[in-house]
């Protein structure tokens, strides 16, 4: 240990491990996993390309992971202080804390667009609420769902109270806000997803959803198209590649947890959450003839409330569901903010609360061009992409996984080989020796291949 010489961390401390894992976990599951998963495995043909997403969390995903945990972990600090501090322990270039400035401007980004989605949830919730998806069909899901998007009031409304819940659990703070915020949400979330997978197995087409989920069938597979967006889900629904999975090992506490087994954990229930909340959405999908697996970013919400209105007490099933869509929204959101106002309060010494305000005004703005992007700016237009799809493309597909490579190859190429022995283990034997071995080559190899072949092919040919 090199003692006296670590930062000091002002933004501070989980009290215990789970909480980490909790918080990571909260920060994880999310509308990635709810709202996305299932309408990018739809509209990229299903089981083929949940595949190759279950290839790159397994061989991209897991290993940045850890890396990333352990980097904030050593470094202590906001992403952008923790890499000047690794990267002059390492004697390497200053240069490597740009991966904790992209990340900001990342979490910015992908914040402004995700809140207005689980602005929708929220919208769904007060739907339920008041019985206005009692007995509803395919059909009139459909035009619920597509009033939503045209109006911009409503759109915003949400997005607004969406964004000042979030802004006021990060001003509390990162053990009374986040570490307790999450505590509760997560098992419950997870409670519910089971019994409505019970009702899919039940009331749906099971057998067709299983197939479309599952069933590798490589020529219903865009090679040109579909590989990117897999690659990038599987940075987004982990939360990797901006520092928040980094500012979350921050707060770890002193004692030297197993760091293998916690990022295990964290990805391997994300990825449960994902593959069920298919299991969910897809056999009401087909069966229900109004509705398409490739509908796009309304899949959720026209395809769940079909089942909502009409299965026992269903009403009550669509509150609490749309509730708990809600916080694990709520609980990622968090976690997309809280890098940036670390490193503002370690650097600038405000208060958490002036400078998530003013970030969270910041973000609304910017969200307001995604809530236009449905209606009002739908056919504006940038390389065939909304406002809407341009965000999360340049977020998702791009920075993310070049944020990941870099942290890759920081770890993996520019530490030195005593301070990975220090913070996860004996990386000369055993499980870290191949975590080292996929770090250093497979990943950024895989990125880098799947980023060239793609980019070139969308952008140039
Ligand atoms: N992982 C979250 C989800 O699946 C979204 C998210 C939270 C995120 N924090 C992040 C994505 C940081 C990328 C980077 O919904």
């Amino acid at each position: 240990m090199t003692g006296q010489s670590r930062p000091q961390r002002v933004n501070g401390v989980w009290h215990a491990r789970w909480v980490f894992i909790l918080a990571a976990t909260g920060s994880a599951v999310g509308l990635g996993n709810i709202w996305k998963f299932p309408y990018i495995a739809g509209e990229n043909g299903g089981g083929a390309f949940v595949l190759v997403y279950l290839v790159c969390i397994a061989l991209i995903g897991i290993p940045i992971m850890m890396a990333e945990v352990m980097l904030g972990r050593r470094g202590r600090m906001s992403p952008i202080n923790a890499m000047l501090h690794l990267s002059k322990e390492a004697g390497a270039s200053r240069l490597w804390s740009s991966i904790g400035w992209s990340g900001m401007l990342a979490g910015v980004l992908i914040l402004s667009f995700y809140s207005v989605i689980a602005g929708w949830s929220l919208h769904y919730l007060s739907l339920s609420i008041n019985g206005d998806l009692h007995q509803i069909s395919g059909s009139d899901s459909g035009a619920l769902f597509g009033q939503l998007l045209s109006d911009v009031g409503t759109l915003m409304g949400w997005h607004t109270l969406f964004l000042m819940i979030t802004v006021a659990i990060v001003a509390a703070g990162v053990i009374k806000g986040l570490g307790r915020a999450v505590s509760v949400m997560m098992p419950l979330l997870f409670l519910l997803l089971l019994v409505l997978l019970g009702f899919s197995i039940q009331q749906g087409d099971f057998a067709a959803g299983w197939q479309f989920l599952f069933t590798f069938d490589s020529t219903n597979l865009e090679w040109k198209t579909s590989v990117l967006p897999a690659l990038g889900h599987a940075f987004f629904t982990l939360s990797l590649g901006m520092g928040a999975m980094m500012v979350y090992g921050a707060y770890m506490p002193e004692q030297k947890a197993p760091l293998g087994q916690m990022v295990l954990t964290v990805a391997v229930l994300d990825t449960i959450v994902a593959l069920v909340a298919g299991l969910v959405i897809f056999p009401i999908v087909f069966a229900t003839p109004a509705i398409e697996p490739s509908s796009g970013p309304g899949l959720l919400f026209v395809s769940l409330p079909v089942a909502f209105g009409n299965m026992v007490a269903g009403q009550w099933v669509a509150v609490l569901f749309f509730l708990l869509v809600s916080i694990a929204a709520l609980s990622s959101a968090i976690s997309l903010i809280e890098p940036t106002v670390a490193w503002m309060v370690e650097n600038k010494g405000y208060s958490r609360t002036t400078i998530v305000a003013i970030l969270g005004l910041i973000i609304w703005f910017v969200g307001l061009g995604t809530v236009l992007s449905f209606n009002e700016w739908a056919e504006v237009k940038l390389f065939g992409m909304t406002f809407f799809d341009s965000l999360d493309f340049l977020t998702a597909n791009i920075m993310l996984p070049l944020g990941g490579l870099f942290i890759a190859l920081f770890a993996g190429w520019r530490m030195q080989r005593s301070t990975l022995v220090e913070e996860v283990g004996d990386v000369d034997n055993g499980i870290y020796k191949w975590w080292l071995r996929v770090l250093r080559w497979v990943s950024p190899l895989l990125v880098l291949v799947v980023f060239v072949m793609s980019l070139w092919d969308k952008f140039f040919a």
